[in-house]
Order: C-alpha cells, then sequence, then structure tokens
C-alpha cells in the first residue's frame, strides 16, 4: 500500500523538485498503469507544487491532443497539434514556459483564472506520447527551475509506466 507522501519542506525550488522527484518514483513504483500513474501524478504535483489552478496530462492520439487525467476546473478535451501552449510544445517537442498566458498567440483559456503555463512534453524512443501541462493564477510562476524539475519528473513517469 501507499503511504500519501508529507508536503515537501524545502523553500528552494531546486530542493523542492528534489523532494518531489522522489516522491515521484515512490509513488509510481510497482504500478504501471498509465492512467493510474498519470493520475496520481497529477495529484502529487497539483498539490505539492504551490500556486496552482490545473495540473494534468493530455495524450497524443489520431494526430491531436486528448485530455487525460488531471487536477482542476473542466478543461477543454482535444488540442490541435501546434495550437495553444500544449499544441505547441508537442510539436516543437520540447518544454515551454510561458509567464504570461495573455501575451501568448493561439492560448487556449480552459480556465479563465490561468496567468501562466509551463507544459512538458512526455516522450519515449522520440516519439511525443503527450503533454504535462501546468497553469498558474500567478504571472511568471514557472522558471527554468521549474522547467528542469518537471522534465526530470516526466523522465521517471516514463520509466515507471507502460504506454
Ligand atoms: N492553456 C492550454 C490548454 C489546456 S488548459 O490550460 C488545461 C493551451 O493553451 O494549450
Amino acid at each position: 500500500m501507499f503511504a500519501v507522501p508529507p508536503p515537501p519542506s524545502s523553500e528552494s525550488k531546486p530542493g523542492l523538485y528534489a523532494e518531489l522527484l522522489a516522491q515521484a518514483k515512490s509513488l509510481l513504483a510497482g504500478e504501471r498503469d498509465t492512467t493510474a500513474n498519470a493520475a496520481n501524478l497529477a495529484a502529487l504535483l497539483f498539490h505539492a507544487l504551490p500556486d496552482l489552478n490545473w495540473a494534468g496530462f493530455y495524450w497524443m492520439k489520431d494526430g491531436g491532443l486528448v485530455l487525460g487525467p488531471f487536477q482542476g476546473k473542466p478543461a477543454c478535451v482535444r488540442i490541435a497539434l501546434g495550437k495553444g501552449v500544449c499544441g505547441t510544445a508537442a510539436a516543437a517537442r520540447r518544454t515551454i514556459v510561458v509567464p504570461d498566458v495573455h501575451a501568448f498567440p493561439g492560448h487556449i483559456a480552459c480556465d479563465s483564472a490561468s496567468r501562466s503555463e509551463a507544459v512538458v512534453p512526455v516522450m519515449s524512443a522520440g516519439r511525443v506520447l503527450g503533454v504535462l501541462d501546468l497553469d498558474s493564477p500567478r504571472p511568471s510562476r514557472f522558471d527554468a527551475d521549474d522547467a528542469r524539475g518537471l522534465e526530470a519528473i516526466v523522465a521517471v513517469f516514463v520509466e515507471s509506466t507502460d504506454f
């Protein structure tokens, strides 16, 4: 049985992500189901990272992105490749940090509270499987430390999960 981890105690962002990475490894160990692991990881990130209003996944299906497990308000279900922050990150195959979503051309507003966003592609063997999307009501919530920390967590998720 998995014990819910305590909230991270570190004050620094790299320290917080080091704790979160360890928690993610322990949360995902022993289970390889995509939905279960994605749902639990979305919940871990949503509750452990401050100032989020949405955390979750979109999966690549039939050439576009389709909503996966998440925490937050109901969200748009389908996003075309190259559209919005999610579709742009999936098409570019790299992490995108958007300090001000209103200044991002084509941003898709699922929750009007969102002010900044970070999207990390979920990739395996050079193939984009989907994206991890985090939204914040705080402008400039995400920086390079978040990008690095989230990429490491996504790498653990990919290693721990069957797709
Ligand atoms: N804002 C995203 C859409 C997904 S929601 O934020 C959950 C985008 O522009 O792709």
